[in-house]
């Protein structure tokens, strides 16, 4: 398993481009299956779940091509609808091809995702709603088969503004017959980044961004060519570590309006944010402000997948700030890890309680999902002394070489991998 090996205390500065967003590519390679032809997607980001996306769309019989950013998914000879278990269980939101082959197919069966580090991950609204659209659901001890000879749009509403049930349902609804609406519907980036897609394809889709969504159904949809928004979790990353690092860093191919939330709890926190067009600089020449309180909701307001990183400036700011989690039951893990690094913080239920320091140190700690890792580098950047993150596996799958990023922008920060057994010199 790699490792990070980071010595702190270097503020960041220069410039990144930040890469396409993982949570765009992977629902709109899963809808790449509801045409059969060539898609092609560009600044698709080079990811562990990427790859895994792309071997699933391979094992169903389709061929890709990965070459950089440009991805070519070729799904005219997909040929079954059994997501493989292993490919399931390495990454959950496999769940959302459930839409995609119901439609294609007729039929799907996928596995119980499970739960991960950050919660139970439950996928009811995911069923419900493909229920609501005509399917028959079979839930085994470990699959769950879906059948449906035709699917007829209706009138869904959403319990939850859960992302992955908006995204399943717009796509099983996209050539459904008659008209789907969906109300209560996710309303982030990459919604709108699949209505895009899924229009580009020939579909009828309109709302998306809002609570609202009307799919009206088509008989067909058609290949198509198409760039993938940019990352604004990765984005937003970059711009917290520029401020824990008192830096000053330049971040090129963003869409700030994505970040609008993030923006507003920088600038209280005292950070200098601008912005032209696709372009923003962060700096922060002094102590960062505490920020009384941030609650983490679904889009436009503070995104959960930002919360473990802002709670690393908070740890160093001058005051105490408390820290909401409403969307996740268990996205507090890095929290045992700051402390041991010395930071201050306490929890009460779904509540941080976060007493700024002058400053952490160095420590060996564990990542445990995937924005807890990336919230602990941005720690071991700022602390004072060495600092080593284990099970870099779980950052690999939503940054792109994320030793390569910081290291651009001056960081001394470099990845240890074991040295394979067969080529082990000293035995
Ligand atoms: C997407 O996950 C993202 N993943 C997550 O990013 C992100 O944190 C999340 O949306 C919220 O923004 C991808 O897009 C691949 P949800 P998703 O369905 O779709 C509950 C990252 O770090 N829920 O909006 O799984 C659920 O338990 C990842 O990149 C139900 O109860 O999120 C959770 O508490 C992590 N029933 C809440 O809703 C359901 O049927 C939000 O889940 C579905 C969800």
């Amino acid at each position: 398993m790699d490792k990070l090996v980071i010595e702190g205390g270097k503020s960041l500065s220069g410039t990144i481009r930040i890469h396409g967003a993982k949570n765009a590519a992977l629902p709109i390679l899963a809808a790449s299956l509801l045409a059969a032809g060539k898609v092609q997607l560009s600044n698709v980001p080079r990811l562990l779940d990427i790859e895994v996306m792309l071997d699933i769309l391979e094992r169903i019989g389709c061929t890709t091509l990965h070459d950089q950013e440009t991805v070519v998914v070729d799904t005219s000879s997909a040929n079954s609808f059994h997501v493989p278990e292993d490919l399931m269980k390495q990454m959950r939101s496999s769940i959302f091809l459930m839409g995609p082959l119901l439609s294609r197919f007729g039929e799907v069966a996928v596995y119980q995702p499970g739960g991960c580090a950050i919660g139970e991950r439950k996928i009811d609204l995911h069923l419900r709603g493909l229920k609501a659209l005509g399917a028959e659901i079979e839930e085994l001890d470990q699959q769950i088969i879906c059948r449906a000879d035709k699917l007829k749009g209706a009138d869904i509403h959403l319990d939850f503004p859960s992302v992955g049930a908006t995204e399943n349902i717009m796509m099983a609804a996209a050539m459904a017959e008659g008209t789907t609406t969906l109300t209560n519907a996710a309303r982030e980036p990459e919604i709108q980044d699949l209505q895009n897609f899924l229009n580009a394809m020939g579909a009828s889709i309109i709302g998306a961004g809002t609570d609202t969504i009307t799919i009206q159904g088509v008989s067909k949809l058609s290949p198509c060519s198409y760039t993938i928004i940019p990352d604004r979790i990765v984005a937003g990353t970059v711009m917290i570590a520029a401020a824990a690092t008192r830096g000053n860093v330049t971040l090129t191919h963003c869409n700030p309006a994505h970040l609008s939330s993030l923006i507003h709890v920088l600038k209280r926190a005292g950070v200098q944010i601008s912005i032209l067009n696709d372009i923003m600089n962060v700096s922060c020449m002094s102590r960062p402000k505490a920020v009384e309180r941030i609650v983490t909701l679904p889009y436009p307001s503070f995104p959960t997948d930002l919360q473990s990183q802002v709670m690393v400036l908070l740890s160093l700011a001058d005051g105490f700030s408390v820290m909401k989690e409403t969307v996740f039951e268990g996205r507090f893990k890095h929290v045992d890890e700051l402390t041991r690094m010395g930071a201050d913080i306490s929890i009460d239920l779904n509540c941080a309680f976060i007493r700024g320091v002058q400053r952490l140190y160095g420590a060996t700690v564990e990542a445990t999902d995937l924005r807890a890792g990336a919230a602990l580098v941005i720690a071991g950047l700022a602390a004072q002394g060495k600092t080593i993150v284990e099970q870099v596996h779980h950052i690999d799958r939503g940054y792109e070489h994320i030793e390569q990023l910081f290291q651009k922008l001056g960081a001394d920060i470099h990845r240890l991998s074991p040295v394979p057994k067969s080529l082990d010199l000293a035995n």
